[in-house]
This record gives C-alpha cells, sequence and structure tokens, in this order.
C-alpha cells in the first residue's frame, strides 16, 4: 500500500520505518524542515535502536516530505501520528491532531478514491469521531464512513524497543465504523498473527488509555508495597516474583523504584483523570498512582539524608537521567526532581547519563556533568537514578550508594539502601 504518515516522533518514524520493512511504500510528513531533511538522508530525528539501520535498509521505500498535499493525494492510507502534549489542567492538547487533520481533509478536498484517515496519535474517547472527523469533513466538504474512512488505531510500542513491539505485537487494536475502513485495516495487518480486536472507535481509543493506566497502576502499586516492605526489611522484588506467579497477575511492570516516567504513562494517567473530573467524578486510584509517583523519586534525598545528613555543599553524583534505559528521552525522567530538590537543598550535583546528559543540559545548564560513568563515583555520596547496563560494570566498593532502580552491582558500595528494599 501506499502510505503516509502525519509526524516523524517516535510513533510516526517508528511505524514509516516498520511499514516500509514489511513492503509498503511510505511518505512521512513533519514540518520541521530539518527533521524532513534527516530522514531523507537515512538519519532518524530520534534515538531508537535499530530504527535507522532499517530505514536505510529501505530507503527506497521511504520518503519525506514537509508538503502534506502531495502526500495525501500519492497515497491510498494517512496515519496521523503528531504529539497530543498535556494542557496545564492535565487535559490533552489537540492542536497538533487538529491541524494535521486541517491539512488532511483539505488534500481529500482534492483527491477522486477512497481514503482512509487513521489516528494513531493517543487521544481521549471521543475525539477521532468527534473533533477530527469535524475538521476533516470542513476541510474536505465530504462525509467521514461514507466519502472517505476513518479508523482509530492505537499504538503500544516501547520506547527503546520500539521496532520490535511494533514487528511483533501482542495484540492489534482498530476502532472502524464504516466496512471499507475495515477491509482496508484489515488488509494492512494481514501478515500479522497476534490477536487482532476490531471494536468502535472510541473503545480503541479508550484501551489505549486504560492500557498505560493499568501499567502505571502497576508500578505505583508496586512501589507503594515496597515501601512497606523496605520498612520490614523484606526484598520486595522477592515478594512480587511471587505474586507475579499467579497467572491472573503477570509478573511485569511490577519493578519497584523511583517511579514513571516518560513522554506516555504520566501525561495519559493526567489525562484520564482530566476527563474523569470533566466527567463530575473523582478518579481516586488514578489520582493516588499519580500521587504515589511524584513522592517516590524524592524517597532517594530522604535515604541520602539518613547517611549525609545536610548534603548542602556535598557532591552528589547522579548516575542516569533518561527517564529510562537506552533512550535519550528526559521527559517526566525521574531523575528531574531529584536535581531539583538536590539543588534546592544546596548540594553541588555530578551529573552522568550515557545519551540523555544533551536534553538535560537544556534544562539544568548550571549543573555540572561528568565526561564517564566512573567519574561520578568521586561525589561524596551516588544517587541511581536509570538502570543503565553499564551502571553494573562500575566499582562501588567504599562508596555511598543510594539505589532507585536496582543496580546489583552497586550493593557492593559501604553504604548501599535501595530505595525499596
Ligand atoms: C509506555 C508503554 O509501555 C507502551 O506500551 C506505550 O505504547 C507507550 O508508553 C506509549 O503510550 O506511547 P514507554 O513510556 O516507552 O512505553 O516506556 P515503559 O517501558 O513503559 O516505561 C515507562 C516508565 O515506567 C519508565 O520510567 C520505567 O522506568 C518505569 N517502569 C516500568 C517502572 O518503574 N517499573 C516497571 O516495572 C516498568
Amino acid at each position: 500500500m501506499r502510505i503516509c504518515l502525519i509526524g516523524c516522533g517516535y510513533v510516526g518514524s517508528v511505524t514509516g520505518v516498520c511499514l516500509a520493512d514489511l513492503g509498503h511504500e511510505i511518505m512521512i510528513v513533519d514540518t520541521d524542515a530539518s527533521k524532513v531533511a534527516q530522514l531523507n538522508s537515512g538519519k532518524t530525528p530520534i534515538y531508537e535502536p535499530e530504527l535507522e539501520e532499517l530505514l536505510q535498509k529501505n530507503h527506497k521505500r521511504i520518503s519525506a516530505t514537509t508538503d502534506t498535499h502531495t502526500a495525501v493525494l500519492n497515497s491510498d492510507i494517512t496515519f496521523i501520528c503528531v504529539g497530543t502534549p498535556s494542557n496545564p489542567d492535565g487535559s490533552i492538547n489537540l492542536d497538533f491532531v487538529l491541524s494535521a487533520s486541517h491539512d488532511v481533509g483539505k488534500a481529500l478536498r482534492d483527491k477522486s478514491g477512497f481514503h482512509l484517515v487513521i489516528v494513531k496519535s493517543t487521544v481521549l474517547p471521543g475525539t477521532t469521531a468527534g473533533p477530527v472527523k469535524d475538521v476533516l469533513e470542513q476541510a474536505s466538504g465530504k462525509k467521514a464512513f461514507v466519502d472517505f474512512g476513518l479508523a482509530s488505531n492505537p499504538e503500544f510500542l516501547r520506547e527503546g524497543s520500539a521496532v520490535g513491539d511494533f514487528l511483533k505485537p501482542d495484540r492489534i487494536i482498530i476502532g472502524v465504523a464504516d466496512l471499507r475502513s475495515k477491509q482496508v485495516l484489515e488488509e494492512l495487518y494481514a501478515d500479522f498473527t497476534c490477536p487482532k480486536l476490531f471494536s468502535t472507535i472510541p473503545v480503541a481509543e479508550m484501551i489505549k488509555y486504560v492500557s498505560n493506566a493499568f501499567l502505571a497502576t502497576k508500578i505505583s502499586f508496586a512501589n507503594e508495597i515496597g515501601n512497606i516492605c523496605k520498612k520490614q526489611g523484606i526484598d520486595t522484588e522477592e515478594v512480587f516474583k511471587g505474586v507475579g506467579m499467579d497467572h491472573r497477575i503477570n509478573p511485569a511492570f511490577f519493578r519497584s523504584g523511583i517511579g514513571f516516567g516518560g513522554s506516555c504513562f504520566p501525561k495519559d494517567v493526567r489525562a484520564l483523570i482530566a476527563r474523569a473530573q470533566e466527567l463530575g467524578m473523582d478518579p481516586k486510584i488514578l489520582r493516588s498512582v499519580t500521587e504515589v509517583n511524584e513522592e517516590q523519586p524524592l524517597k532517594l534525598i530522604t535515604l541520602l539524608e539518613k547517611h549525609v545528613p545536610d548534603p548542602r555543599g556535598k557532591k552528589i553524583g547522579v548516575l542516569g537521567l533518561a527517564f529510562k534505559p537506552d533512550t535519550d528521552d528526559i521527559r517526566d525522567s525521574r531523575a528531574i526532581p531529584i536535581v531539583e530538590k538536590l539543588l534546592q537543598k544546596g548540594a553541588t550535583v555530578l551529573a552522568y547519563d550515557p545519551m540523555a546528559m544533551g536534553n538535560f543540559k537544556k534544562i539544568f545548564p548550571t549543573v555540572n556533568y561528568a565526561s564517564s560513568a566512573k567519574d561520578i563515583l568521586a561525589a561524596d555520596a551516588v544517587l541511581i537514578a536509570t538502570e543503565w547496563r553499564d551502571f553494573e560494570e562500575l566499582d562501588y566498593s567504599g562508596k555511598i550508594v543510594i539505589d532507585g532502580r536496582r543496580v546489583e552491582n552497586a550493593r557492593k558500595g559501604s553504604v548501599y539502601e535501595g530505595v525499596c528494599w
């Protein structure tokens, strides 16, 4: 198929490149001309393992442009993959989605054959068949589900393993309201052997939020239990190993630590809370998930103060700034509140991350950055905020180590405190 994707962030780049690898003709559209040029020169605008190799391997089938009109006219389907950032009240900002819909709609006005528009951006129930449909219809002068197709197809990619997640998904969720759109999507995903769930459009949109909210809930639950375990001298990881053996529970996403970050869980839980409140409800569990997650990173500071009672003037090393290993992404990284708190307390922060220091410098330009993980060990105490594999190789002997992510070798420190163990 000829496929157009609007937005070359994580979702657009990974989806486009993987679909090209499956043999489709791909056109990626972005308003940022430098990212478009990067893609056309065989470089991915984001860091994701395996992606650049796959882009170069399939370069003949992938082109990027800033011109939505031409891309839509020359394709059969369009995926909207732009970002949906948080508004200050937690609700999501649809500006990018609606502006992309407007441009696609304008192109559809000039297009004679059937075209399917699919929303892959994370949007709350009612968005695709509501504002997105309205904007598409207005700009095109055509009717959705009749003159052109419209569907929802949320993504479940994890940063750092997005290529594998796309090519071997647990399931594919497709929200449709008309037969033609359903048939096109059946054909597109025909070679995938995983379960495929066809639902209404709002159900598909809700599945995305509920999946992320449930995983975030598992993490906050594991952290709350981890805090209780820590006080009793019980190893919470051993506890969850046993708990996860129940097939009704499952062991995944029970790693306790300093909480969840990234561009999805925090934002999606906030958006679901905002939606519930709009509906006049008080989502108590979701609010607690966020509350536990806000408090959890600061537990590292409390544990630090047990051993370094006054961090003022002390050199405190922070190992790991990315929101998780294998990415340079620091959005909502748990290292952010930790570094903020250390600075507030007058500590001198020495930070290191194998990939994310460039991004971290943009928000913390005055922090000292080390050129290697080893250099961090010269600090008066070391906090571990991301579990990069390299951190297992360090020699922690003689150091004060406060571990937020369970780096086993760090237990060799002369003082070792795990946040939940
Ligand atoms: C998450 C979901 O896992 C994907 O399925 C989803 O598609 C994506 O959001 C999205 O909505 O786009 P991602 O944010 O890339 O993916 O990263 P995760 O691997 O889920 O980790 C999120 C955060 O949770 C990280 O800070 C990680 O350290 C933390 N985490 C994860 C834990 O603290 N404990 C765990 O057991 C697992």
